[in-house]
């Protein structure tokens, strides 16, 4: 069975992309994979300093975030993009994440792993730019990034009042990343 990191990169209290993450989600589970779903508001790490990581070592909200990291298979990230882009939220802990502590091996947070991704707004192009960059950073980074994504155009009409997608054309799409996330994650896992 893979175990799957699932996060989104927006804290916001009625975020969009918590809601397509929340999709993508049930259909890793519904493939049968372990999915860990986590907030990055629960992980309050500081902005990335390297004198401060010289002087203090890596703060423990952003190790914990790296062992959950490392401790599954791959990831369904849910990025909002902001001017073109990620968020700093997200660019932050992937930076922190890539910190090696101790004698862990180099990047072994992404290095073997496999991520979904996924972006949602309320405008016409659904972040599909996020996902450019989103997609170039994992890969560098030595995670292999599933060739179909997610871009969800006008979200905001997409949603039942408690925030759930409403939509089944998307649903559809949104849970067969998650389940296509999970096979290829539990291959890798198989392979390894
Ligand atoms: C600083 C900033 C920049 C943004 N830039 C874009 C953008 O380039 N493209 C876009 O579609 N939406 C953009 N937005 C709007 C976001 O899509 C919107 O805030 C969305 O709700 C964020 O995702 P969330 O609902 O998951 O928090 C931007 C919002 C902010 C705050």
């Amino acid at each position: 069975m893979a175990k799957l990191l699932a996060f989104a990169g927006s804290t916001r209290k009625q975020s969009f992309n918590q809601s397509v993450l929340d999709v993508a989600v049930a259909g890793a589970r519904e493939a049968g994979a372990e999915v860990t779903e986590i907030s990055l508001a629960d992980f309050d790490m500081p902005l990335f300093n390297e004198d401060e990581e010289a002087e203090h070592g890596i703060p423990a909200s952003a190790q914990a975030f790296k062992e959950l990291m490392m401790s599954h298979d791959g990831f369904l990230i849910a990025s909002p993009e902001y001017n073109s882009a990620y968020p700093a939220i997200l660019k932050n802990a992937i930076d922190w994440a890539s910190r090696p502590a101790g004698d862990e091996k180099i990047l072994a947070a992404f290095r073997g792993k496999v991520a979904g991704i996924m972006a949602a707004s309320a405008g016409g192009l659904g972040g599909l730019r996020v996902l450019v960059v989103l997609r170039m950073l994992l890969e560098n980074l030595g995670t292999m990034v599933m060739p179909t994504q997610r871009a969800v155009a006008k979200v905001d009409t997409l949603r039942n009042d408690d925030g759930t997608i409403s939509d089944e054309k998307t649903i559809k799409q949104l849970k067969a990343l998650g389940k296509q996330t999970a096979e290829l994650a539990r291959k890798m896992r198989a392979d390894s």
